[in-house]
């Protein structure tokens, strides 16, 4: 049998094509544009992600036998807003995880309703690009989109509907939307009505194994699809990266270099960060996990080599970089403001420590070691928490760097663990499709089968105790420009 996982990602979607024994037949990749209409301001269309997905699987499973599909499901981007009227169409362009906009909408469900009732409703507190604030910015801006409500809906939850009707969603992503109780895997009476919502225009809730349906005959005509493929309800894109890592059960960590950054920490039981700087979710095997979301991590990178030095070589920037550890070039990562652990809309993206011999190199070398002390920070508040990480996972596209591997290992005094396939989230989503059909009795089965480490990256002390230093003083950097961001942005 085959297995499709849809990694739903902020510039692309991904596709891959699995067989029964986790090794991958295909992988195809569709660009999909995102609209910056103001600084902060993140959006796509729905529509966009959806003629993506069919072209995407059309060409995915050309070659191979399509009656052996079996299951399809999902790692998606998570927290973005999609509202369908009554006719089902899309009202207005999803806002997306990494926008801004709700400045006044997160410090009132923080201020006014207050942190602490938000974290007893739903095991988190506001940031901007969680998605009750933009139910609020909706109901305030666009009233008379807010009106027209019928449905809302998580963007991998979209694709789901399109392909097979049910409106559904799963514990991992919903946990992200400051609408669901993490603890009981239900939504939230309170806090429904404090965004004025109420639970039919919110999709049933199914583990992220669980079978929602079969693929609609319409569709799977067009997609040369058998309509037996059955659709598996998937996970938020860093739960299904956590699985496609093997990051499942008790305290594993995974380190995930996308678009965004994440730390990711598996967990058995239920647990709170007491100052909620890392999200408390559900976990897609089941259990629940900690996370710290940086907005710009790979993205950093792709915007210093594309936008800034415009090339595309990557690989032959990075070659330059000789004197690791000893950079006095420094870089805040915060291109897009910042979630974890500072929870900033109006942080920026800063180089500081320039003088007239610094070189291009240096500011390469200093993008990708903000990124990665950005991480650290989030890493900090896991400590503080008593939380013990020895060695992390890592997948997304700056995992393929071997360099930022390194960096990373060092900057944390950690290792770094690299798995056969970087595709954490399509192949976690491939994993969900094939439990969910019964090929594997649980997430953990299948993590255990499927996920092999290829490669480990051990820190150097000598290079950790430089990092140790330099992380101290870019610990610094933030809180002394914190206050200028809001007067300059
Ligand atoms: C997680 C988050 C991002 C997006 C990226 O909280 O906002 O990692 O899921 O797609």
């Amino acid at each position: 049998m085959l297995y499709i996982g849809v990694d739903l990602g902020t510039s692309a979607v991904k596709l891959l094509l699995m067989d029964a024994g986790g090794k991958i037949e295909n992988i195809v990749s569709k660009e999909y544009p995102i609209e910056f209409p103001r600084p902060g301001w993140s959006q796509q269309n729905p529509a966009d992600w959806w003629n993506a997905v069919k072209e995407g699987l059309k060409e995915l499973t050309k070659g191979h036998d399509a009656s052996q599909v079996a299951g399809i499901s999902f790692g998606g981007q998570m927290h973005g807003l999609v509202i369908l009227d009554e006719q089902d169409e899309v009202i207005r362009p999803a806002i997306l995880w990494n926008d801004g906009r709700t400045t006044k909408e997160t410090d009132y469900l923080n201020q006014v309703i207050g942190k602490e009732k938000l974290s007893k409703y739903t095991a988190n507190i506001a940031f901007a690009g969680f998605t009750a604030p933009k139910i609020l910015w909706i109901k305030e801006n666009e009233p008379e989109n807010f009106a027209k409500i019928k449905k809302i809906m998580l963007p991998k939850d979209y694709i789901a509907y399109k392909l097979s009707g049910t409106f559904c969603t799963d514990v991992s992503d919903a946990s992200g939307m400051l609408l669901f109780d993490v603890e009981h895997k239900c939504w939230s009476e309170e806090m429904l009505e404090i965004c004025g919502i109420s639970k039919e225009q919110l999709a049933k809730i199914y583990e992220s194994t669980d079978v929602v349906g079969t693929l609609r005959p319409d569709v799977a005509k067009e997609l040369g699809l058998p309509d037996t493929v059955k659709v598996i309800a998937g996970a938020g894109d860093n739960a299904a990266a956590a699985v496609g890592t093997g990051t499942v059960g008790d305290g594993m960590c995974n380190i995930s270099l996308g678009t965004s950054g994440t730390i990711f920490i598996s967990s058995e039981k239920f647990g709170v960060d007491k100052n909620n700087a890392l999200h408390a979710f559900a976990h897609a095997d089941g259990h629940f996990h900690l996370m710290g979301c940086m907005l710009s991590a790979a993205s950093c990178n792709k915007w210093w080599m594309d936008d800034i030095l415009g090339t595309e070589e990557y690989a032959r920037e990075q070659a330059a970089v000789e004197k690791l550890g000893e950079n006095n070039v420094y870089f805040l990562p915060y291109l897009m403001g910042e979630r974890s652990p500072l929870n900033d809309p109006f942080a920026r993206g800063t180089f500081i420590g320039l003088t007239m011999d610094t070189s291009r190199t240096d500011m390469t070398q200093a993008v990708l070691e903000g990124v990665a002390f950005a991480v650290r920070d989030s890493f900090e508040v896991a400590r503080s928490l008593g939380i013990c990480i020895e060695r992390s996972k890592i997948c997304g596209g700056g995992a393929k760097s071997p360099l930022w591997k390194k960096i990373i290992a060092n900057v944390l005094n950690i290792k770094i663990d690299s798995i056969e396939s970087e595709e954490g989230p399509g192949y976690g989503g491939a994993m969900l499709a094939a439990v969910g059909c019964g090929e594997y009795a649980s997430v953990e089965e299948a993590a255990q089968k499927l996920v092999k480490v290829v490669d480990t990256v051990v820190p150097e002390p000598e290079l950790a105790a430089k990092y140790e230093e330099r992380y101290r003083k870019f610990s610094k950097i933030y809180p002394a420009v914190k206050e200028l961001f809001p007067q300059i942005s």
